[in-house]
């Protein structure tokens, strides 16, 4: 029987809580899938942080890369450490050590699901940028508490990094509904989103058959608000494309709906799944999270490792969840509640 070796990093906050429910859905769904899953829980968060003095083990990019893939639960804790920390500890140097340069947002309502617009239906898939872009914390800070003090941070954005993520965007229009819409500010920042512009522009001549816009992203935000159902692919920058996802959360009811993958599409090393949302640490282990965002997640996992048949299982069962009425509604129904019925939901 063929077994897939996955990291679990449930990280801090409610992203134990979400992480355990989402791996008793995935184990579920092995078992009567053919295949089985082997999961390592890895202890790497704030709490590991102040016993150990870092977030991961100085080898800990080495340890995973041994890993098919990484399901993550959420990073931070702001009163334990400072999030510039944790974020650049563990979530941020898996994307970039593992080259998940495409990081994978669905924005759909969930039968059952109401969003807070008057929008009856819409299907966006957002294509963040996930290595370079604003997050390639390339700066620095002078007189550092004086007057005269200086913060820089660039923004970088290579010609390699661009059109991969562009590329990947335009597979996926044409795998979809053959629309793509790219995110840009050109109209303000003249060099970077120029040149973005520029590359989306001549790759549109190899993709024909793909319809292709570019957008600044103050109109694509009011676009995904006052018209989602007229966008099919989204592509970002990486902070543009971390702003969007949240909007996008917002509009499929909620961050307890957002879903992700961290995808490295030349499978050079593993992907990492985890929910949009973060560790709520108001809210953690008080057994109130939302685990659908994280079984979602668990659903694009499988998709990633091939066993596809297994992740449209998941997707059913969390849709005949929501669809009943459990977990459709934000802070109604507990986590355990709202896995349990994912779990029956697989008869
Ligand atoms: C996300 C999160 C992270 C990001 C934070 C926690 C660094 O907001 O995955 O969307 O900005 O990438
Ligand atoms: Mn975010």
């Amino acid at each position: 029987m063929k077994t897939y070796k996955i990291a679990l990093l449930p990280g801090d906050g409610i992203g134990r809580d979400v992480t355990e429910a989402a791996w008793s859905v995935l184990e579920k769904t092995a078992g009567s899938s053919g295949f089985s899953l082997e999961g390592t829980r890895l202890p790497w968060s704030c709490d590991y942080y102040l016993e150990n003095g870092s977030m991961m083990p100085a080898d800990g990019i080495e340890t995973l890369r041994s890993f098919d893939a990484i399901l993550l639960g959420a990073v931070g804790w702001p009163q334990k450490v400072p999030d510039s920390v944790s974020l650049h500890g563990l979530l941020l140097p898996i994307r970039k050590a593992f080259v998940q340069y495409a990081n994978i947002r669905p924005h759909r309502l969930l039968p059952g699901v109401q969003g807070p617009l008057r929008s009856d239906g819409f299907d966006i898939l957002c294509i963040r940028e996930n290595t370079e872009g604003e997050y390639s914390g390339a700066g620095g800070r002078i007189h550092q508490g004086t007057d005269n003090e200086v913060a820089i941070e660039t923004a970088i954005f290579t010609r390699k990094g661009v059109e991969r993520i562009l590329r990947f965007g335009f597979e996926q229009a044409r795998a979809r509904r053959g629309k793509l819409a790219s995110v840009t500010k050109s109209n303000a920042q003249k060099y970077s989103m120029v040149f973005w512009d520029e590359i989306t522009h001549g790759l549109a001549a190899e993709y024909p058959d793909v319809d292709v816009t570019s957008y600044h992203i103050d109109a694509m935000a009011a676009r995904m608000v006052m018209a989602p159902e007229s966008l099919d692919v989204v592509v970002a920058s990486n902070l543009f494309g971390d702003i969007l996802t949240d909007l996008g959360a917002a509009i499929q009811g909620g961050l307890g709906f957002a879903a992700s993958a961290n995808i490295n599409p030349d499978r050079s090393a593993p992907s990492m799944f985890e929910p949009v949302h973060g560790s709520a640490p108001d809210i953690a282990h008080l057994g109130i999270a939302n685990p659908i965002a994280a079984i979602w997640s668990g659903a694009m996992m499988l998709e990633h490792l091939g066993e596809t048949a297994a992740a449209g299982k998941v997707m059913a069962a969390i849709e005949t969840t929501t669809a009943r009425g459990i977990g459709a509604i934000p802070g109604k129904d507990k986590t355990d509640a709202i896995t349990a019925s994912v779990l029956s939901a697989f008869g």
